[in-house]
């Protein structure tokens, strides 16, 4: 059987997670849903980082001891990850016993190999990084990461040989040339890798710090945080003897930023190496998340909460965005507004409206069971749309072990994308009129049916809930966990006759602030243009305003008039998702004539409320002397249907 283990950073515990943390965890379960998919037997770690000066002064500054300090954060790290549907398998603490055993064990190891020795070191140290930095890596004087100015520091402490590794690990990468990637942070390795390597100053006087693990060889120093960090990857899996180490640790994969490259990039091979533990398999480096042009970090105080907005925007929603979002390797920025475009335009617009037309058409024109696959596929009109299947298929399969996130989601888009046109196109609602055309019919929406479930399975690693509540509706009992690609992503698992449920919008819309962009009219019919205003009233509008209006056909369900009012009625209308709108067209059309209309709807017009009734939309209307007219499509058209 298959075997993958897959880590994310141990977080420190002296900042609230943030959505840098949110994505790099994220992107472990994703990779973790997926290889479960694939049938392999996985291991997912996470926890967090507790030792070192930075938290010894962060509980200082709190007035309580560092352990219980570090016990209140950690519990913040291990209380969101389940909020944010992250199914770990153990969360690893750098207090907890186990894990301070074995970092003894391998440093009397690596000390007994004559790999660590005792000397003299003065440098420039930044606090924050926790590490000495050699004038070459400042930018301006400064930590690069922190922007602060290190202190001169000298001590005398225990050193590891890393210099003696050097060569080994050039080697190794050439080798290996996809142990790191993306490529670009393979190729900042080697660059690092062309200087001479120092060695590594491994401990801390316990005097100066004493929250740190003792060296098990001298009681007066801890170790430094970083051999204290980097060996959760094995102690959590029972290294030395433990079963979970034998099983796991030969498929290690690594997920980090950036940031910390050069820890998991040099030390920890090195680490590993003189300790004689096997090479992990791959370090995955992503960039990093900013709001606007910085880093988002506590120390440049602009942090996203993860809660502030998964709750609020949804969960799936949120994890779209992120892995949509950001090209592995590359820095992408946050903004609610991009959040929102997402939200709007892929889920509510793309996946929401498909699923929902499907099962309506579903309701209406079989009953809300499956329909029997009647006939063959027809080349010509479905052959597009099971080329997407295909292509949707082939690059997830590819694109998440490679970490192309945002190019697999962009495949399954395409197919969702296809699937609409491919409604528009074939017209259900037309073979609906002819019973001729039912066999044909049938297989249209069986195989809009089979889209939307192979869509469902394709979406789980990425948005779990939402594919669950997609299979569900679809009446498949196979989903969650259980599902396995090459069973489930396969055509015609769809059984005839079974029920499916239409349920509420998959993705509401989040309403917006329209934005004004009304541009000055340019050129030669300026003058025109200035006189059909000043006409008409109505000021020139970019295209892009005018795409802001969701208009939609919508299908009248139910009608009656409101109590004491001469024009107002309420109508339920199927939009695609059931919608109350309160029109004031009473006057001109009685609710039974209503009952059954298609007009056409404002979708995303701010709720109201009219004589005490809430509204979601607006019927469009013309004027015509004292008659007031509907405007209705050409020829019935599928409910939800978007005008353009
Ligand atoms: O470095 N964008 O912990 P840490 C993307 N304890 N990812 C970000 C990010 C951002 N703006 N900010 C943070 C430590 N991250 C050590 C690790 S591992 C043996 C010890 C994520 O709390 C990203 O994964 O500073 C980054 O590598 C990690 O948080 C750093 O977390
Ligand atoms: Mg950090």
């Amino acid at each position: 059987m298959n075997r993958f283990y897959i880590t994310t950073p141990i977080y420190y515990v002296n900042a609230e997670p943030h959505i840098g943390h949110a994505y790099t965890t994220i992107v472990a379960d994703v990779i973790n849903r997926f290889q479960k998919m694939m049938g392999s037997k996985t291991f997912f770690l996470t926890g967090t980082d507790e030792h070192g000066d930075k938290i010894a002064q962060a509980a200082r500054a709190e007035g309580i001891p560092p352990k219980a300090y570090a016990d209140r954060i950690s519990g913040l790290f291990q209380n969101i990850w389940p909020k944010l549907g992250i199914d770990y398998d153990k969360f690893i603490r750098t207090t907890d016993p186990e894990h301070i055993q074995a970092v003894q064990y391998v440093l009397q190891k690596v000390f007994d190999a004559g790999e660590i020795y005792f000397s003299t070191y003065k440098g420039l140290y930044c606090v924050g990084c926790e590490r000495f930095y050699m004038e070459r890596e400042l930018v301006d004087g400064k930590c690069p990461d922190h922007d602060t100015a290190p202190v001169e520091r000298e001590e005398s402490n225990y050193f590891f040989r890393m210099s003696k590794y050097q060569d080994w690990l050039i080697d190794h990468l050439e080798k290996n040339p996809e142990c790191i990637r993306p490529e670009r942070y393979r190729n900042e390795v080697l660059s690092f890798l062309k200087e001479p390597l120092e060695d590594l100053c491994i401990s801390r006087p316990a005097e100066r710090l004493d929250w740190g693990i003792p060296l098990p060889f001298d009681s007066k120093y801890v170790t430094y945080v970083w051999f204290d960090a980097l060996i959760n990857y094995i102690s959590a899996i029972g290294y030395p003897e433990g079963e979970l180490y034998g099983q796991f640790w030969p498929v290690a994969q690594h997920v980090i930023a950036k940031d910390i490259l050069k820890p998991h990039g040099i030390y920890w091979p090195a680490m590993l190496k003189a300790a004689g533990v096997p090479m992990y398999r791959n370090l995955n480096v992503h960039g990093y998340w900013k709001t606007g042009e910085a880093k988002m970090s506590k120390s440049h105080g602009t942090v996203v909460r993860p809660l502030d907005l998964a709750p609020v925007y949804g969960l799936d929603a949120f994890r779209y965005f992120l892995m949509r979002e950001m090209v592995f390797g590359l820095d992408a920025s946050f903004s609610k507004e991009a959040l929102v475009a997402r939200i709007n335009a892929d889920l509510a617009n793309d996946l929401g409206n498909l699923f929902s037309r499907t099962l309506a058409m579903t309701d209406r024109y079989f009953e809300g069971k499956t329909p029997p696959l009647a006939l063959p596929p027809d080349e010509a009109m479905d052959g597009e749309l099971l080329g997407k299947v295909d292509n949707a298929i082939r690059q997830f399969r590819e694109q998440i072990p490679a970490l192309g996130f945002h190019r697999a989601l962009s495949a399954i888009w395409e197919l969702i994308a296809a699937a609409n046109r491919y409604i528009d196109y074939v017209a259900p609602w037309s073979l609906a009129k002819n019973p001729d055309s039912l066999p044909r019919l049938q297989t249209v929406m069986r195989t809009l049916l089979e889209v939307n479930r192979i869509v469902a399975v394709l979406i789980y690693p990425f948005m779990p809930e939402t594919s669950s509540k997609m299979l569900e509706r679809l009446g498949v009992e196979k989903r969650g966990t259980e599902l396995r690609l090459d069973q489930d992503a396969s055509w015609g698992a769809l059984v005839e006759g079974t029920p499916v449920f239409k349920g509420e919008s998959l993705f509401p819309r989040v309403e917006t602030e329209g934005k004004k962009q009304e541009k000055p009219a340019q050129g030669a019919n300026k003058a025109a243009v200035a006189q059909r205003v000043e006409q008409t009233g109505s000021p020139l509008i970019d295209i892009d305003l005018f795409r802001q209006v969701d208009l939609r056909i919508g299908q009248i369900e139910q009608a009656e008039k409101v109590p004491k009012s001469e024009k107002l009625v309420k109508l339920l209308v199927d939009i695609g998702e059931k919608r109350q709108i309160v029109a004031g067209i009473a006057k001109t059309h009685s609710p039974a004539d209503l009952v059954g209309k298609q007009v056409v709807i404002v979708a995303n017009l701010k709720p109201a409320k009219l004589m005490g009734i809430e509204s979601h939309g607006m019927v469009l209307a013309v004027r015509d002397g004292n008659d007031l007219k509907l405007i209705v499509p050409e020829a019935e058209t599928a409910p939800g249907g978007r005008i353009s």
